[in-house]
This record gives C-alpha cells, structure tokens and sequence, in this order.
C-alpha cells in the first residue's frame, strides 16, 4: 500500500501525529522550505527521496508549484477583464482618456482622497513624487530598511541619498523609535533644515512602507515627520485598502501624508477588484 502524507517545516503536524503516532519525526530537507511529503510503503515510512531512488512510480514525479497562479482567479474574471480591454481597443484611447479618467476618480472616492493621478507604476509614481518635490542631489530621505528594492531606488535615481532606518520587529515596519533615535542622535538641526552629521546632506522626507497590506505606526511617523519638519511620502504599493485609525479619524494607506503611491502590478490588486469597479 503506498499512502502519502504532509509533514510541516516543523515536524510531523498534529493531525498526522493523532492519526500515526508510528510516524518518525521530521528530519529531512524540506520542499521549497515550506513542507516535505514522506510516504509510507507497506507500514514503513521513508523520504519520498529514498523512494524515488528504489521505486519509480508516476505518483512520486516531481510536482512543480509556481510561486504564483492567477490563472483559477483571471478564468473567473476573464469576461469583465475582456470587455474593459476591448472598450479601450474599440476606443483606440491608449494613453490618459476616459478609462485613465474612469480610475482615478475611483481611486480618489475609494480612498477619499482629494487627488489621484495615473502613472505607469509605482515606481514611478515615487519618481514623480520626489521630483515634485523637488528632492534630488544632496538631500537625504529616510526610509525602511524593509521593502522592495524600488523604494530606496527612486530615491537614488533622483540623486538623493537613501538613509535606512530598521523595522519593527512586529510588523516589519519603519520602527518610529529608531527613526527618532537615528534624526535625535545621527542628524543636526541646522536653521531650519536636519543635517546627517556623517555626510552633511539635507534629511529632506520619509518614506514609510506599509508592507503586506499592515499600515506602519503612522501617528508615530507622522509626529516625527512633523517635529523635524519632513515631508512624508507613503509608500503604500502593497497597501491599497489598508485602513488605518489615524488622528482618531480611519484613514487610508496613502492618504495620510502629503502623498502617497500604490503599484497596480497584478500580485497587488488581485484580491477584490470589484471594489474598484
Ligand atoms: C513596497 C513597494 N514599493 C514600490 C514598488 C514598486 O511598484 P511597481 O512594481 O508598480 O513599480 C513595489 C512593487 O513591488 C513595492 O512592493
């Protein structure tokens, strides 16, 4: 009899230890470090990788699991998803028009945010806001030193220094203590600007990330960034939805500092998007 079962990382879980206690615990390499299969042949129970080497059976081939599949979700949103793309065909309006229209007002009612512009990505969007800004050579922006690369990026690409500040163990988050500890202890106020001791460059903003949907401590940030007087730019490209009690008030990622930016690659937006439509 050949039988397949599921061991955690951890060790053989708890309901496969109700059922065989006989089981040995855990020990080998895991499977994308998530899970490993054992199998047992005849009572006696071995790594799928022993078995392999002895027996070749189909149901032992290797399985591939692709990091990420859509496909299931698009087959259920594929005709609303078509119609949309053919309107913009039959309308030939590729750039900006009434689609580009259509979803920034949404974005703007679905955040209750006064102004929403369409960008070609998240990235961006952080480059057109630092540029606004007015942010380039010998300025400094503090950011988490957790996030996709892009965050740090953008500010690089527009001559600025990237200053890394740790996260938050519990939320893996820009931690509001080390960013007071870094401007009280690395920084200077000079006139009216902050000054990174080491290098002389001008802390002109932060950006915080909200990562994985969680917003940061942003009454915290936000008192920093207003006893410094630092613009604050909220990286929010993983966060569209996130709410936040901000000043007592539920507020939206990416509405609660000067400006705020998501990314509408799909990972970000596959959840729910008939909340937008
Ligand atoms: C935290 C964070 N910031 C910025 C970006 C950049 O967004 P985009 O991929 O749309 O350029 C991403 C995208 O993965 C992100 O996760």
């Amino acid at each position: 009899m050949v039988e397949t079962v599921t061991y955690s990382s951890c060790g053989v879980n708890d309901a496969v230890r109700r059922r065989r206690p006989d089981l040995p615990d855990f020990d080998g390499p895991t499977f994308f470090g998530l899970f490993t299969v054992w199998t047992s042949v005849s009572g006696r129970p071995r790594k799928i990788s022993e078995l392999n080497r002895q027996v070749k059976l189909p149901c032992f081939h290797r399985m591939r699991v692709p990091l990420l599949d859509l496909r299931e979700q698009y087959r259920a949103l594929a005709a609303p998803i078509r119609a949309q793309i053919d309107e913009v065909f039959s309308g030939q309006r590729f750039i900006l028009g009434p689609k580009g229209e259509a979803l920034e007002q949404a974005i703007c009612a679905y955040c209750a945010a006064p102004y929403a512009i369409g960008v070609s990505s998240g990235t961006d969007a952080l480059l057109a806001i630092l540029m606004t800004l007015g942010i380039g050579r010998g300025d400094a922006v503090i950011t988490s030193a957790y996030s996709f690369f892009a965050t740090a990026a953008c500010i690089a690409r527009v001559g600025a220094t990237p200053l890394f500040v740790d996260i938050d163990p519990s939320t893996y988050n820009l931690s509001p203590s080390a960013l007071e500890h870094f401007l009280g202890h690395e920084c200077e106020q000079k006139a009216e600007s902050v000054i990174v001791r080491k290098t002389g460059a001008i802390v002109r903003a932060i950006v915080p990330v909200h990562l994985f949907g969680l917003c940061c401590d942003m009454d915290s940030v936000h008192r920093i960034s207003e006893q410094y007087q630092l613009e604050m730019i909220e990286d929010a490209a993983q966060a569209i939805g996130a709410e936040y009690r901000f000043n007592s008030q539920v507020k939206q990622a990416g509405t609660m500092g000067e400006c705020g930016f998501f990314s509408f690659i799909h990972p970000k937006i596959s959840e729910q998007p008939e909340t937008l439509a």
